[in-house]
């Protein structure tokens, strides 16, 4: 199938130094796209523009920005405005996961998970609606996640911010449509990013649960990942449609079809899963501390 195109459209990816974001820019480039990778990490920002460049894919630049500083968002927005004429893409993609039993999360863990994967999304929205609203046109595409559509457990705090995501997405679509600007919120099952290894955030109190990674978890919840660029290609794809929920793989969305058809049966999945999850991971990792 011929893959949709982006020519002469500029779009900003936040968390666009790794995994999601990355294989955003990388497949948005060659599209035809230039592409701001802005990330925290403004080192690999950089590095992973000029390795675009390099492969001769698009227009590519790396910036340093995080996505918890409102003002930060608006000056990268405002900057590429000035350089390009226009925001026509905002990806706001950068997050970080969280998982660990909820008696153990402090209000430090909340907070840092709520202000990147929910107020970092918030201010990426803060900074481009009322732009694109000027402009008459643009696409607002948040990733949420497969848990922000059916929440599993041992993964509260992340599934709360994720669900949050989709909620401010689906209510700002109609509304944004009035101007002409557009809204799609990602929903990714399991994905091969340096996510899933990561250790937990800097800074945070240790939870017995600390050691336990993504990858882990997944295993026990029986979700293989797939390639990031895989979904990439999936969601521009679906963003090009104008989808309002992009799930992918379309696999992820198995259990949110179950939980449409019988909440009920998919609350006695997702039980099975925190016994099977408190069996095999938590409780064994609580003996080690
Ligand atoms: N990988 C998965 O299985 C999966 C599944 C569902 C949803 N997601 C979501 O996809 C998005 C991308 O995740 P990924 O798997 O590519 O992870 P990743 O860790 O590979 O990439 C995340 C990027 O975000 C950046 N980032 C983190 N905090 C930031 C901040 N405050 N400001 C700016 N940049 C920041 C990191 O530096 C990193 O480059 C996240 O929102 C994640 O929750 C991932």
């Amino acid at each position: 199938m011929a893959h949709t195109r982006f020519d002469g459209e500029t779009a900003i990816v936040t968390g666009g130094a790794s995994g999601i974001g990355f294989a955003f820019g990388a497949e948005l480039a060659a599209r035809g796209a230039t592409v701001v990778l802005a990330d925290r990490d403004g080192d690999a920002a950089a590095e992973r523009a000029a390795e675009l460049d390099r492969s001769r894919k698009g227009s590519v630049r790396g910036v340093e920005l995080d996505v918890r500083d409102e003002d930060a968002v608006r000056a990268v927005v405002v900057d590429t405005i000035d350089r390009s004429g226009a925001v026509d893409l905002l990806f706001n993609n950068a997050g970080i996961s969280a998982g660990g039993p909820t008696h153990e999360l402090t209000g430090e863990h909340w907070d840092r998970v709520i202000d990147v994967n929910l107020r970092g999304v918030v201010n990426g929205v803060l900074a481009a609606y009322p732009l694109m609203i000027e402009q008459g046109h643009g696409h607002i595409v948040n990733t949420a996640s497969g848990a922000g559509l059916v929440a599993p457990p041992f993964v509260t705090a992340y599934a709360a911010t994720k669900h949050a995501v989709v909620g401010l997405s689906l209510g700002l679509r109609p509304e944004a449509a009035l101007h002409g600007v557009r809204v799609s919120v990602l929903c990714p099952g399991a994905v091969e990013t340096p996510i899933l290894d990561r250790p937990p955030e800097p800074g945070l109190p240790p939870t017995a649960a600390a050691p336990v990674t993504a990858r882990e978890y997944l295993a026990v919840v029986r979700q293989k990942p797939v390639p990031a660029e895989r979904v990439a290609r999936r969601a521009l794809d679906g963003v090009r449609r104008n989808r309002a929920v992009i799930v992918a793989p379309p696999s992820a969305a198995t259990l949110w079809y179950l939980h449409r058809v019988s909440p009920w049966l998919a609350l006695r999945v997702t039980g099975m899963l925190a016994r099977k999850v408190d069996r095999e991971l938590v409780r064994p990792n609580t003996r080690l501390q």
